[in-house]
């Protein structure tokens, strides 16, 4: 029985002591008793102040990428080892902002690249992360033109082969994969329930020819793009929609608690 998951990702948004007001009223508001789990991913320097304040609740920290060497001459790199220091139990690999696409373009197209992941790295992230025990959230999810050329499925194919290429089913058993269609992220455009939930199912099909049916089974996966408190039940509601992964809402006090209840 897989458990829901709602992970709020801040982005390069907040400072520490703006996440650690905004931690405090969320634990203020949910009284410290969630039913799942609930992981914010801070950016990495307001890591320590965010790791303190959840340390004293069931909140669990994440961060928002890293580097797949535990140390060396990788300037402005973080190691997962760096991570673990500070008790970070979730990672995000993949985001299509990682990957240099993003939903809503507000930086010159010719940076673009400067961002780009390959599956080559973000596989070299995930087994990097699973060495050091701290648990990925691996972001698969199309952009608007390739939903439009009919190829929704095989990009997310070929990006959840690619990123587990090499990984032991017996490894991939507590990955967290997010499906974030490009197109839905910070556009207040979400993805249709029936749409998101038919493409998370055939990323549980796809994860089960990988793996196995029984690894596929226990892989939470959650949605992410738009996710607000009004919309947030009808997609948790789906049965291969395990929660989450929330942009915007997850700084908002009141609405990420509105979503952690939709997923309780
Ligand atoms: P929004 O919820 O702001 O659309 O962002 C989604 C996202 O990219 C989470 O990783």
């Amino acid at each position: 029985m897989r458990s829901p998951l709602v992970a709020g990702n801040w982005k390069m948004n907040l400072t520490s002591a703006e996440g650690e007001a905004l931690v405090t009223e969320i634990l203020h508001l949910a009284g410290e008793n969630f039913k799942i789990d609930v992981v914010i991913c801070p950016s990495f320097l307001a890591i320590p102040k965010i790791a303190d304040v959840c340390r004293r609740s069931r909140i669990k920290l994440g961060a928002q990428n890293c580097f797949w060497v535990d140390k060396g001459a990788f300037t402005g790199q973080v190691s997962p080892t760096q991570l673990a220091e500070f008790h970070v139990d979730y990672c995000i690999v993949g985001h299509s902002e990682t990957r240099g696409k993003f939903g809503k373009l507000e930086i010159p197209e010719s940076t673009v690249g400067l961002f780009s992941e390959s599956d080559e790295t973000i596989n070299l992230k995930l087994k990097a992360l699973f060495y050091q025990g701290v648990t990925p959230i691996l972001c698969v999810g199309e952009t608007l033109a390739e939903r439009e050329a009919g190829q929704t499925d095989s990009v997310i194919e070929a990006q959840l082969r690619g990123a587990l290429v090499g990984i032991e089913p017996a490894e991939m058993y507590g990955l967290v994969v997010a499906y974030e269609p490009v197109w839905a992220i910070g556009t207040g455009q979400v993805c249709d329930a029936a749409e998101a939930e038919r493409v998370c199912g055939m990323i549980r099909g796809c994860l089960g020819q990988i793996a196995d049916d029984e690894t596929s089974e226990n892989i939470r996966i959650l949605y992410g793009g738009s996710v607000k408190s009004d919309n947030a039940a009808e997609l948790f509601r789906m049965p291969n929609i395990d929660g989450g992964l929330v942009g915007g809402a997850s700084m908002v006090a009141k609405d990420f608690y509105q979503i952690i209840v939709a997923a309780e």
